[in-house]
């Protein structure tokens, strides 16, 4: 869908609750999509809401805009929570110099007590004009991380929306883009939120102690604001069991094999840092037990 020229206001602070802003379009959309439920209905804010701005246009344009200066960005949470789903939002990262800046999707639990929380992370780490954004991917159980999986795009996010989706059945967590499988935890006797409801947040803040060359890169704020754009959240709740005494799984397939062939392809050719291969740090413990089945 053809999305020039985007008339943002170049600072994030606005005092209404929810600002909407009007969209210059250049060229129309060929059809306008079918209609769908408002982002800004679907959403409410963690943090930062005078720093979001809302787009709709009534032709299916809807879109969500989070800004980030140097007093803070904005986070998004979905007012519906799900045990299991396939989730999907489209995102377009803060382009040219993003250094020091962390846009994120991901799965969260509203309990954050130790022990009970959950989550299912994509930050997408930026970077200086023409460097490579790194996705950064961990999943908690029980308040606990350290499975951290680091990805380069093969593409620029910074050009146009592409989708990330989370698929997470009771057999399996798949992160996707573009509907291509990335990543795979599988609930085979390891660690696997089964328990808790949880909802699909979206972020952009700064991180600049860490985030870009190991926070060597520091954000660069005569650059800002800085923008993310989230649009098309749809959500695919898992079907309730046919019979209570059924299987236990009733959402979603095995992996087909196709896409096992194509997990292994991305994997090969993209993957930067798999804690699964990181016998060094594991020395102690030995690998978690998910690295170390099939
Ligand atoms: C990024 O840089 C290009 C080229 O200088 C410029 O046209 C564009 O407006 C910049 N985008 C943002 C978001 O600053
Ligand atoms: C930024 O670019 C540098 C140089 O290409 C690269 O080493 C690094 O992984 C990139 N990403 C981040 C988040 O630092």
């Amino acid at each position: 869908m053809a999305m020039a020229a985007l008339s943002l206001p170049s600072w994030c602070r606005h005092a209404n609750a929810m600002a909407v802003v009007a969209l210059l379009l250049m060229a129309t959309a060929a059809a306008p999509a079918a209609v769908q439920a408002l982002l800004q209905d679907d959403v409410n804010f963690m943090w930062g809401q005078d720093h979001s701005f809302f787009h709709n246009d009534g032709n299916g344009v809807d879109m969500l805009a989070l800004c980030l200066d140097k007093t803070h960005g904005s986070g998004f949470r979905s007012k519906a929570a799900y045990l299991y789903g396939r989730f999907d939002i489209d995102v377009k990262l803060v382009a040219n110099n993003s250094a020091g800046t962390v846009t994120t999707v991901y799965l969260t639990t509203d309990d954050v007590r130790p022990g009970h929380h959950d989550e299912v992370d994509m930050e997408f780490l930026g970077n200086v004009t023409g460097e490579p954004y790194t996705l950064h991917t961990n999943i908690f159980v029980d308040s606990v991380g350290n499975r951290e999986q680091q990805f380069r795009l093969w593409f620029d996010p910074t050009a146009d929306f592409h989708t990330y989706s989370f698929e997470w059945t009771p057999k399996n967590i798949i992160f996707l883009i573009d509907g291509r499988p990335i990543r795979v935890h599988k609930n085979d006797g390891v660690a696997f939120p089964t328990q808790r409801r949880m909802r699909l947040d979206g972020s952009l803040w700064n991180a600049d102690d860490w985030a870009t060359q190991g926070g060597r890169v520091k954000t660069d704020w005569t650059q800002a604001p800085f923008y993310a754009y989230y649009r098309n959240f749809r959500v695919t709740p898992c079907a309730p069991p046919p019979s209570p005494a059924g299987a236990a799984v009733y959402c979603g397939d095995d992996e087909a094999p196709e896409s096992a062939a194509a997990l292994r392809r991305v994997r090969a050719e993209h993957l930067l840092y798999d804690y699964c291969e990181d016998q060094n740090r594991f020395k102690a413990t030995g690998l978690p037990k998910e690295c170390t089945t099939d």
